[in-house]
């Protein structure tokens, strides 16, 4: 069965496009199947894996992202899926194992103008769907905005897990604070929704800090937050097993170039190289891709 995730934070800019999309790379090249859903109208995740070009086209005529599925309602995932996303130049496939179910800025209408069946809610459609095409899959990702609204419920009513990136400073510490509460908020209120075969609400399992800069001690903001994990733990509103990550992410130019190249960084020059262990971003993200799995035993 595969694993399915949400990366949320209430807080934005802490990294979550950024830790799903090379979390994701990495997965794939360790010969995971991996689909990555893109559920914020920003549409950050997409435009990075499929370059400008590619990714116009789709949001020039309104149809083939995540908001089709709602309207006009009548495609299914499966048509949406881009396999394999990542490409080259010349159309060649960078990155076998990697698939996209892109969104495009009409996503946005799902918070206003869509008036679905309230018997319906747009989480369960979605939930629907993937379960057309969840066997294919290892591993499925829901890169959410930073609230709760309609956009980052497709990924937390599917999602069994979730994960929180993190910057060490006191205001991701009241995202964490609030995701919490307004995940628990939107559990209760969509329980009558949910079936045994579902699996558990998805609860925070982790705790993912990123952009750290070489050289600042991170300790007391990390303390604060394990402090703050372990009073929800004690609580159970976070999983039995939720932790800090052991592993960080450091803060690198490259992540930021990789971005422009259309390219996650595992494929990005020096890191691309996985016969050296090199101390270096690319290598932190492929740690944290081992720590997520071995995360998935003990859940
Ligand atoms: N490890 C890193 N090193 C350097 N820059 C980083 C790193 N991680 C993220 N960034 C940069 O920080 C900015 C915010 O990152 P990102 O878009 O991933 O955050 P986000 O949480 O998804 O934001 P939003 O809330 O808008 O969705 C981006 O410009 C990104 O390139
Ligand atoms: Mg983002």
């Amino acid at each position: 069965m595969a694993r399915k995730i949400a990366f949320i934070n209430y807080k934005g800019g802490v990294g979550k496009t950024s830790l799903i999309v090379n979390v994701a790379a990495c997965l794939a090249k360790m010969g995971k199947r991996v689909l990555l859903c893109d559920f914020d109208t920003q549409s950050n995740a997409s435009i990075w894996l499929l370059k400008l070009d590619r990714w116009n086209k789709i949001n020039s005529t309104g149809e083939g992202a995540v908001y089709s599925l709602f309207d006009p309602g009548k495609a299914r995932i499966k048509d949406l899926i881009i396999k394999d996303v990542v490409e080259g130049k010349a159309g060649e496939k960078l990155l076998p194992g990697l698939d996209l179910v892109p969104t495009t800025f009409n996503f946005v209408d799902l918070e206003n103008e869509y008036t679905g069946d309230p018997k319906r809610p747009a989480y369960v459609i979605f939930y629907e769907n993937l379960a057309e095409v969840e066997a294919n899959y290892d591993f499925i990702l829901f890169d959410c905005p930073p609230n709760i609204l309609r956009g980052s419920q497709l990924g937390v009513f599917s999602a069994n897990e979730v994960y929180v990136p993190s910057n060490p400073d006191a205001l991701s510490l009241i995202g964490f604070t609030l995701l919490v509460e307004k995940l628990g908020k939107f559990h209760q209120l969509s329980a009558s929704f949910r079936r045994t075969a579902m699996g558990p609400a998805a609860q925070v399992q982790g705790i993912i800090f990123n952009s750290i800069k070489t050289g600042v001690d991170i300790e007391v903001p990390k303390m604060r937050m394990q402090l703050r994990m372990n009073q929800f733990r004690s609580a159970k509103r976070v999983g039995q097993n939720a932790k800090i990550f052991d592993t960080q992410i450091r803060d690198a130019m490259v992540v930021r170039r990789a971005v422009t190249l259309g390219l996650p960084v595992n494929l990005v020059g020096e890191g691309a190289d996985e016969s050296v262990q090199q101390d270096n971003v690319v290598n932190d993200y492929r740690k944290l891709a081992a720590e997520i799995i071995a995360q998935g035993a003990k859940l």
